[in-house]
């Protein structure tokens, strides 16, 4: 290390004492026309504000600080639990107003700032501004990305290459527009620049706003040292209407696939196929077209996931096959297990290894055993079966009763049921024993025996000629 390297990290060291984040999340979101608070609407599966305030605690920041107003109390129900300070702004008089708004006096050493809209920002390419900023030994510096199309984002006016001025489109003239690098409204800035400039913001544009961007122009004005660090078109992507929501979902969604691809994980129509971003695939897996996999569902080595899937929160293990229209919500398949066409498991199911769950099968609660098969038409809830245990078509759990209360059915390993039983929980069958098709199974049935409990047949012989004269 050469001992500018030294000097310079050093200073770095010590400036990165503290490093506070200020997210702006207190704006109506008037463009998105929903009644839930912007920053609440979901990217990929979790609220845009959680995907940011995730991305920031991989960044090490001191403290979190968040602007909250429109929606607040809903707002911060969900990021005061990820350890976010929320910080009011009665009315929402523009963004510096906001930042003035996260008791700017109280902050020391560096200050990121950010819009709460900004779903795609990564947190390696934070990191590499806040880098940016420390060797440039700026004062404040202004995320700028260069756009062909920069629609509604504010300008960035430049003389001989240095950063004057940020101009909003609507106090814009036409020169201005046809700039193409904008504000992405994210800023690092020293705090001490911040204390003193950020009060002597006043609303002179049109809007009758507090303009944060008018940072930039004081600072120059002042000599204070501006700089511009290019970013990410990613990181510029701003949500305002529900159009743009929906294009921050599929941008981490696609991300999302092409790198479980990169993994060795088989898709056989990425367009079409949905996953969140929590999700873990095993290599030599293959998911069909038209699959939806969400939270934090993982998969193993070598399963097939065949078409029109939806998969939350499961576990599947290796070498499963799920087919085609299975609904599988919080359950765990064991290795080699296969389950579907049609088939639905419910909360708290776990299938067991080589078992086989068939179409038209629903189960809740459910421990199902090794080697066991279900294969067609069948409820089970609330029960416990064995392993090697054949539940025939048509069984029924009856695991609901009068007083509404749930009670459990539990088959023990080695039993076989025949077709079209039920059995009125609570009840057990004992190891190996036998159900005769179409029985109401009331009471306990002993291991080894059979059970048989239905109305006895009658054949009358000649009745149908009788009736028919
Ligand atoms: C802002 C920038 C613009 C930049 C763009 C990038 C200003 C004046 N303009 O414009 O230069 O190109 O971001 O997306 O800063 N907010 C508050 N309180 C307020 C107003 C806003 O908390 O009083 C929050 C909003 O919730 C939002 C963020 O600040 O998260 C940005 O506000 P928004 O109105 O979307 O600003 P833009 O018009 O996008
Ligand atoms: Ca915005």
């Amino acid at each position: 290390m050469t001992r500018d390297q030294k000097n310079t990290n050093q200073k770095n060291k010590t400036r990165l004492d503290r490093l506070t984040a200020i997210v702006l999340a207190a704006g109506k979101g008037t463009r998105m026309k929903s009644p839930l608070p912007k920053v609440l609407h979901p990217v990929a599966g979790s609220p845009m504000i959680t995907h940011m305030v995730q991305m920031l605690k991989s960044v090490e920041f001191s403290e979190i600080r968040t602007v909250v107003g429109a929606g607040k109390d809903l707002v911060e129900k969900v990021i005061i639990p990820q350890g976010v300070v929320t910080f009011e702004q009665k009315e929402q008089k523009g963004t510096a107003h906001a930042v003035q708004a996260a008791q700017v006096d109280s902050l020391e050493g560096e200050v990121v700032i950010l819009n709460g809209d900004h779903p795609l920002i990564s947190a390696e390419e934070l990191k590499r501004a806040i880098d940016c900023f420390r060797d440039l030994d700026a004062d404040l510096a202004v995320l700028t990305c260069v756009l062909k199309n920069p629609k509604e984002f504010g300008r960035i006016v430049r003389h001989n290459g240095e950063l004057r001025a940020i101009v909003e489109v609507k106090d814009a003239s036409a020169e201005t527009l046809k700039i193409r690098e904008i504000n992405t409204g994210a800023y690092i800035v020293r705090a001490d620049i911040l204390k003193t400039y950020l009060p002597q913001i006043t609303p002179h544009n049109q809007q009758n706003e507090y303009y944060l961007t008018d940072l930039v122009g004081l600072c120059v004005e002042n000599k204070k040292k501006v700089e511009g660090i290019q970013v990410s078109r990613a990181f510029a992507f701003g949500v305002n209407d529900q159009i743009q929501l929906s294009q921050a979902t599929d941008y981490i969604v696609r991300q999302k696939i092409k790198s479980l691809m990169q993994d060795g994980v088989i898709f056989i129509q990425p367009s079409t196929t949905y996953v969140e971003p929590a999700v873990q695939i095993g290599a030599g897996s293959v998911i069909y077209p038209q699959n939806f996999i969400l939270g934090n569902t993982k998969i193993g080595a070598f399963s097939v996931v065949e078409p029109n899937c939806f998969i939350q929160d499961s576990e599947i293990r290796s070498g499963v096959q799920i087919k085609f229209g299975t609904h599988l919500e919080k359950v765990i398949v064991k290795e080699k297990a296969q389950v579907g066409p049609y088939a639905r498991l419910r909360p708290d199911t776990e299938i067991g290894e080589d078992a086989k769950v068939g179409n038209f099968v629903e189960m809740k609660k459910v421990k199902f055993g090794k080697e066991s098969k279900a294969s067609h038409l069948t409820y089970l809830g609330d029960a416990v079966i064995g392993e090697d245990v054949n539940i025939g078509c048509g069984t029924i759990t009856c695991n609901y009763a009068v007083d509404k209360k749930k009670y459990q059915t539990v088959i023990e390993d080695g039993v076989f049921v025949g077709s079209d039983s039920q059995f009125v929980a609570p009840v057990r069958v004992g190891k190996n024993a036998i159900i005769g098709s179409g029985s109401t199974i009331t009471k306990d049935v002993p291991a080894e025996s059979l059970a048989v409990a239905r109305g006895q047949q009658r054949n009358i012989e000649g009745y149908s000629k009788r009736i028919k004269k």
